[in-house]
Formats: structure tokens, C-alpha cells, sequence
């Protein structure tokens, strides 16, 4: 076994025991995001109706801030415990949750006009993160775009502190590594670029909105040559 397939083995087997307990109390805990997962929803400026996939999406929240806009949005989590808590909320007829795992998303290439991830990466391995993101990018459309939530440090130095050091006795070894991590780099590397960010909760919270790199196509000298005679 190699060092990336324990860390894996490890991930799998901690996220699973940790949301499984944590689901009946999760939405709880998160009562001080609303604010943040209406801002979410609208950094992604899609037309009402788009098609919106939530990525680990935990018990829902975000999906449900997404589905108040009008979209029809879909809602993807590993662990049941906390999909049954989304399920059991879930009124709305444009919104469905279902069980799946993000490095391996069950949709086809380019299905969504909007991807989104909130507060999941910062739980991840990097060898995971990478895997998910290249998913996120693969199923959005190349007009689409990606909204991706999660912890961030205040600018200053005091607010950096504090923060650091709280989030750090409720959150795993994962989080520390990530904070710590260039997330532009990581998204880069799945042809995702920064369009626009902002932050909430006096800086604790960072929210990116990023478009996929459309591939240009690339001309030969010898095209480029016939194409300037021509104009
Ligand atoms: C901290 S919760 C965040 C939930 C939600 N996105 C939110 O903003 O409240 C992290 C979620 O990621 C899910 N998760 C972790 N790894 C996953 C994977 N590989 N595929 C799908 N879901 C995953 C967990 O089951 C958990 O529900």
C-alpha cells in the first residue's frame, strides 16, 4: 500500500465515522452561515432555472440557499447520515439529493451550468482534493461557473491568530494543511480561474467564484500564415 492509497483509506474511513455522528447536530452548528450561504448563491449570478450541483453537500444547506433563487439544484454527499437530514427538510420540487462520492461524480461532462463546494475541501487530503476538483471542473459547463466556499484567515494579524487557533481545536490535522495551502494553485491545476472573491465573517470565510479555462484552439504557423494573406 502506498502512503497516497492509507491517506485515502484513512479520509474514507474518517469522514464516514465523523458526519455520521455529527449529522443530527450539524445544522446547529452552522446557524451563523445563513448570511454566508445566501452570498454563495449569489456570487454564482446564474439565470433562474440553472442547473446547480452542490458538492458534498452535507444536510443541505447550501443547496437549499441555491434552490430559494429558483434553480434546479442537485445535492451530492457520501455520508447517508447527513443526506437523510437534507432529505427530511426538503420541500422544495427543485431540489433532490442523492448519494454519490465526489471523486467519482455520476454525471456526464459538462451537465451543470453552475458546481459549488462549501466547506468540504478544508476536510480533504490534497491527493482528494485534487480529484474533486478535477470533478467539479469536468461536469461544468464551459460557459458555467464554480462557487467555492470555505475557511480563509483575516488579513490582519490579531484576527488571523484568533481565528487559526479556533478553528483549529474543532477541525482535523486536514484543515491545517489546507489553510496553509494555495488553493488558486489547486484550482488552476483542474483549469479553474478566479474571476472574483470576497469574503464573511470578518474574513474567516473566503467564497470564489472561478470559471473553467476554455481550451484554445492552437493555430500553426502555417494556418496563421494563410489566414493573414487571406484578410
Ligand atoms: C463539513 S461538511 C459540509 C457540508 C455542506 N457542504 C455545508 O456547507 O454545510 C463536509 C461534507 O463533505 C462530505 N464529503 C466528504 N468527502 C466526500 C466525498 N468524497 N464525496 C462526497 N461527499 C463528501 C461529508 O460527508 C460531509 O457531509
Amino acid at each position: 500500500m502506498t502512503t497516497t492509497d492509507r491517506e485515502t483509506t484513512r479520509y474514507y474511513e474518517l469522514t464516514r465515522k465523523v458526519f455520521d455522528i455529527l449529522a443530527p447536530y450539524y445544522d446547529t452548528f452552522n446557524v451563523f452561515l445563513r448570511g454566508v450561504r445566501r452570498k454563495a448563491a449569489d456570487l454564482a449570478r446564474a439565470e433562474r432555472g440553472s442547473k446547480v450541483l452542490d458538492v458534498a453537500c452535507g444536510t443541505g444547506k447550501q443547496a437549499f440557499a441555491f434552490a430559494a433563487e429558483g434553480h434546479d439544484v442537485t445535492g451530492i454527499d457520501i455520508t447517508r447520515a447527513m443526506l437523510e437530514v437534507a432529505v427530511r427538510k426538503n420541500k422544495r420540487p427543485n431540489l433532490r439529493f442523492e448519494e454519490g462520492d465526489a471523486t467519482r461524480l455520476p454525471y456526464g461532462d459538462e451537465s451543470f451550468d453552475v458546481t459549488t463546494i462549501s466547506f468540504a475541501l478544508h476536510d480533504m487530503p490534497r491527493s482528494i482534493q485534487e480529484r474533486v476538483v478535477q470533478e467539479i471542473s469536468r461536469v461544468v459547463k464551459a460557459d458555467g461557473c464554480v462557487v467555492i466556499v470555505d475557511y480563509a484567515l483575516p488579513k490582519n494579524r490579531v484576527g488571523r491568530f484568533l481565528v487559526y487557533h479556533l478553528v483549529k481545536l474543532y477541525e482535523g490535522d486536514y484543515y491545517v494543511k489546507f489553510i496553509h495551502s494555495d488553493l488558486e494553485a489547486l484550482l488552476a491545476h483542474s483549469g479553474i480561474r478566479i474571476t472574483e472573491e470576497c469574503t464573511a465573517l470578518a474574513g474567516a470565510v473566503r467564497m470564489i467564484r472561478g470559471v473553467r479555462n476554455t481550451r484554445k484552439k492552437r493555430t500553426s504557423p502555417k494556418s496563421a500564415r494563410k489566414k493573414k494573406t487571406r484578410t
